[in-house]
C-alpha cells in the first residue's frame, strides 16, 4: 500500500472552559488529503486546493509535522502529499490542526505504524506551532483520536481520552471573517486571578464529570469561559446575542470555538441541534453577516480512510 486517502475531521478547541487543554472532534465537516509513498526524500505538497495557502515544505503545517516524523523515522523515502481543503483557515475549527494531524497519519499508515498516537499528536503540534507561534495539542489530538481529547499535561504529553454521550450533537457558525490564532493569542492577558481561577477549573471538572456520566445538564452549566471569552468576544460579530438566542433555542451551552471567530453550542439531540443553527443563522442575516452553519455529531474515530 502506498498512497491513502484520507478525511480528516474539523474540530472545537478549548470547548468553552478548557483553554488549550481541551478538544473534540466534528463529523460533518473535515479536510480531504491524499498521501503517496515515494522513493525521493523529504515532503512535497503536489496539489492544494480550496484555500489559499503556501505549498513550500516548510511553510506549509503538513509539511513541517510531516518533516517532523521524517526526522525520527528510518524510513529513507518522502512523501507527497495532497490537500482538499473543506475547512476554511482562521475560522476556528481546527484548520491547520486537521492538515497537520492528517499529513502525519496518514505517513504512519504507509510506514507501517511505527509512531503511537501520542507521538504523532508530537509530530502534528509542529504543525500549529508553524500556524500559531504555539505548538498546543487541543486540535491535533481529537483530530487525530477522535470524540473530547483533555491535554492534561503538555510536559510531558499526556492526552487523555473522554467518553461522551451518544445524544451529544454540536452546532457551529462561522461568521465569514478572518482570525489568524496568531493574533487572538496575542490580546490574551498572560495572568489570571485566583478567583477566575477557581471557577474555571470548577468548570472544566464539572464538564469532564458531566461527558462521563452523560449528564447533559452539568455539561451544559460547565461551559462557561470567565477568562478567554470576555477578552476574545470582542472580535465577533453579534456574540452576546447569538449565544443567548442560541441557549433560548434549547442549547446546553455555547462558547467560542478555539480561537474564534466560529461559535459553537452543544445541544441534546439532533433536532435542538438544528434549531440552534436556525437560531444562529437569524442573527447573522439580521445584521448582514454572513456565515456557514455546520450541524454535527461528535466524530468518535478521528482520522478515517476513504475509498
Ligand atoms: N487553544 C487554542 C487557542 C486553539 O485558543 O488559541 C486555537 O485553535
Amino acid at each position: 500500500m502506498d498512497t491513502l486517502k484520507i478525511f480528516c475531521p474539523a474540530t472545537i478547541a478549548n470547548v468553552s472552559c478548557g483553554f488549550d487543554v481541551l478538544g473534540v472532534a466534528l463529523d460533518a465537516v473535515g479536510d480531504e488529503m491524499v498521501v503517496h509513498k515515494r522513493t525521493k526524500k523529504g515532503i512535497s505538497i503536489t496539489k492544494l486546493e480550496g484555500q489559499e495557502l503556501p505549498t513550500e515544505t516548510h511553510l506549509n503545517v503538513a509539511g513541517v509535522a510531516g518533516l517532523a516524523l521524517l526526522e525520527q523515522s528510518d524510513y529513507q523515502g518522502g512523501f507527497d502529499i495532497e490537500i482538499y481543503k473543506k475547512i476554511k483557515a482562521g475560522s476556528g475549527i481546527g484548520s491547520s490542526a486537521a492538515s497537520s494531524a492528517g499529513a502525519v497519519w496518514t505517513m504512519n499508515e504507509l510506514l507501517g505504524r511505527p509512531f503511537s498516537m501520542a507521538k504523532l499528536v508530537e509530530f502534528a503540534m509542529e504543525g500549529e506551532r508553524l500556524a500559531s507561534g504555539v505548538a498546543h495539542a487541543d486540535n491535533v489530538a481529537p483530530a487525530l483520536f477522535g470524540g473530547f481529547t483533555l491535554v492534561r499535561s503538555y510536559n510531558p504529553l499526556d492526552i487523555i481520552e473522554i467518553p461522551f454521550p451518544s445524544q451529544l450533537f454540536a452546532t457551529v457558525i462561522h461568521p465569514q471573517i478572518e482570525v489568524k490564532t496568531a493574533d487572538s493569542r496575542k490580546i490574551l492577558k498572560t495572568s489570571i486571578s485566583l478567583q477566575d481561577g477557581i471557577k474555571q477549573w470548577g468548570n472544566v471538572g464539572g464538564l469532564i464529570a458531566g461527558l462521563f456520566l452523560e449528564d447533559y445538564a452539568l455539561i451544559g452549566r460547565s461551559l462557561q469561559d470567565h477568562i478567554i471569552e470576555p477578552i476574545r468576544s470582542i472580535l465577533i460579530p453579534g456574540f452576546d446575542n447569538l449565544k443567548s438566542e442560541s441557549l433560548k433555542a434549547g442549547a446546553l451551552g455555547c462558547g467560542i470555538s478555539g480561537s474564534g471567530p466560529s461559535i459553537f453550542a452543544f445541544s441534546k439531540g439532533l433536532e435542538t441541534a438544528q434549531n440552534v443553527g436556525e437560531a444562529m443563522k437569524k442573527i447573522y442575516q439580521n445584521i448582514g453577516v454572513d456565515y456557514d452553519v455546520h450541524v454535527s455529531k461528535i466524530n468518535s474515530q478521528g482520522i478515517k480512510i476513504l475509498d
